[in-house]
């Protein structure tokens, strides 16, 4: 099977080396991809904005199956383009991919299904949303509609954040995404996020993890696209997991296909958990960055069988073969994120860490450079291993993350410490 997975993150990495290592892949190329994905794929420049390019080149290149990585191209429908060429594809329509790209429409079919969320309301008029906000109080979370790569959330403490957060939404801080907010309830509790394949008719749940947002130990500070991850999330239990299961998860599809928008691909349950009741805070139409990349070290080599058998329909009768371990990220970041951070410095000892199916480092921003790796981007690498034990996990991760030298980049020392 010749195999395209659209993408360049840590994500897209962690997919790459689980497909890769099953026997039905014989060849795998990954557009745009990076550094770290080019040691054990072939990477090729690619437009994966451009559902055109992308057809032409699978057609050029005999693809058997296109995985898409990030929430963007499929917002713009290019895995609809894709199965309009008849290639075999993995992520949902751009139709059904509104369940990230809009806030508001996730809300309508969380209605429509009956599943727990945080109450609601949503606003295009600057004065009524702060008639709304006051009328409430404080805590309270301001949300712009559509897609603001995860930074479209201000979770309001006092009413005077609300205030300005509602005033920098509809003055264009988030452009576009913030011509519509919605404004929700707070709920308070524990977060976890929930995997599950789905089909259009069926869901097969693959793992939970819990990520930790915040830039500073014990979190705190600002947000970020997320500083390290575990899997699983204790506080998903087997009846926890059963009821986000059945409340959330398997209505919300109906009600996709009700609406004659099926969604196939892998649904992101963003959970809140208080006394042992989900409520959806999020859906994402992808995998988590780093999420995928502690269930890429837990499900390994099935992963492309559980994914096809997303794309062709078949997850009724598929099977997740769980190990009872553990599998923990480290997010290595360039000093300043998620502010202002340097590019282009050099990354030493990558190739001291060993890497085997406990110990791997997923590269998210790196290049070459006169044959050296150097840093691209504010997430630059997921140390990430696995384990019997969560503790052991972690030892392993940070035992790699002490050969690695890159003065200019920094981590968190204690991630999984809700757990541990
Ligand atoms: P989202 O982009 O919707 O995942 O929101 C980002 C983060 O904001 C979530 O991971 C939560 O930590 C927080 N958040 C979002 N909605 C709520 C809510 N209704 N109550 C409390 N926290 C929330
Ligand atoms: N780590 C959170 C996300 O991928 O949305």
């Amino acid at each position: 099977m010749n195999i395209l997975i659209l993408g360049s993150g840590g994500r897209e990495h962690g997919l790459a080396w689980a497909v890769m290592q099953n026997p039905k892949c014989d060849k795998l190329i990954v557009a745009p991809g990076n550094a770290g994905i080019a040691d054990i794929a072939d990477c090729a420049d690619l437009d994966i904005m451009n559902g055109a390019a992308v057809v032409v080149f699978a057609e050029e290149n005999a693809i058997d199956f296109v995985i898409v990585g990030p929430e963007a191209p499929l917002a713009v429908g290019v895995a609809d383009d894709l199965r309009a060429a008849g290639f075999l594809v993995f992520g949902p329509s751009g139709a059904a991919a509104q369940l990230e790209a809009s806030k508001s429409f996730t809300k309508e079919v969380c209605d429509a299904a009956g599943a727990p969320t945080a109450a609601y309301a949503r606003f295009t008029d600057f004065d009524a949303a702060q008639d709304y906000v006051k009328s409430k109080g404080a805590p309270i979370v301001i949300k712009a509609d559509g897609l603001a790569a995860g930074k479209g959330v201000i979770v309001a403490m006092t009413l005077d954040e609300a205030l300005s957060a509602i005033n920098d939404m509809f003055d264009g801080a988030f452009g576009g995404a913030g011509a519509e907010v919605v404004i929700e309830e707070f709920l308070d509790g524990e977060e976890a996020s929930f995997f599950v394949l789905c089909d259009g008719k069926d869901a097969l749940p693959i793992g939970t993890a819990q990520d930790h947002k915040r830039v500073g130990e014990g979190d705190t500070g600002p947000n970020t696209g997320g500083m390290g991850a575990y899997s699983p999330a204790p506080v998903m239990s087997e009846t926890v997991t059963q009821k986000a299961l059945t409340e959330i998860i398997e209505p919300s599809l109906a009600e996709m296909s009700r609406r004659g928008t099926p969604f196939q691909g892998v649904l992101f349950a963003g959970l809140m958990i208080k006394d042992g009741q989900p409520k959806l805070i999020e859906y994402n139409v992808r995998f988590g960055d780093p999420e995928c990349q502690v269930l890429m070290m837990r499900l390994g080599a099935q992963v492309l069988d559980l994914l096809q058998a997303s794309a062709e329909g078949r997850l009724a009768e598929a099977r997740v073969n769980w190990a009872d371990d553990h599998a923990l990220t480290v997010v290595m970041a360039a000093n300043g994120y998620p502010g202002r951070y340097e590019k282009g410095t050099a990354i030493k000892g990558l190739t001291a860490s060993t890497e085997d199916s406990f110990n791997m480092v997923f590269h998210a921003g790196t290049s070459r450079k006169d044959g050296q790796i150097v840093a691209t981007g504010g997430r630059v690498l997921n140390v990430t291993a696995r384990g019997a034990t969560l503790s052991e996990a972690a030892e392993r991760a940070y035992a790699m993350v002490d050969q690695i030298e890159w003065t200019e980049g920094f981590c968190r020392r204690d991630i999984g410490w809700r757990a541990l």
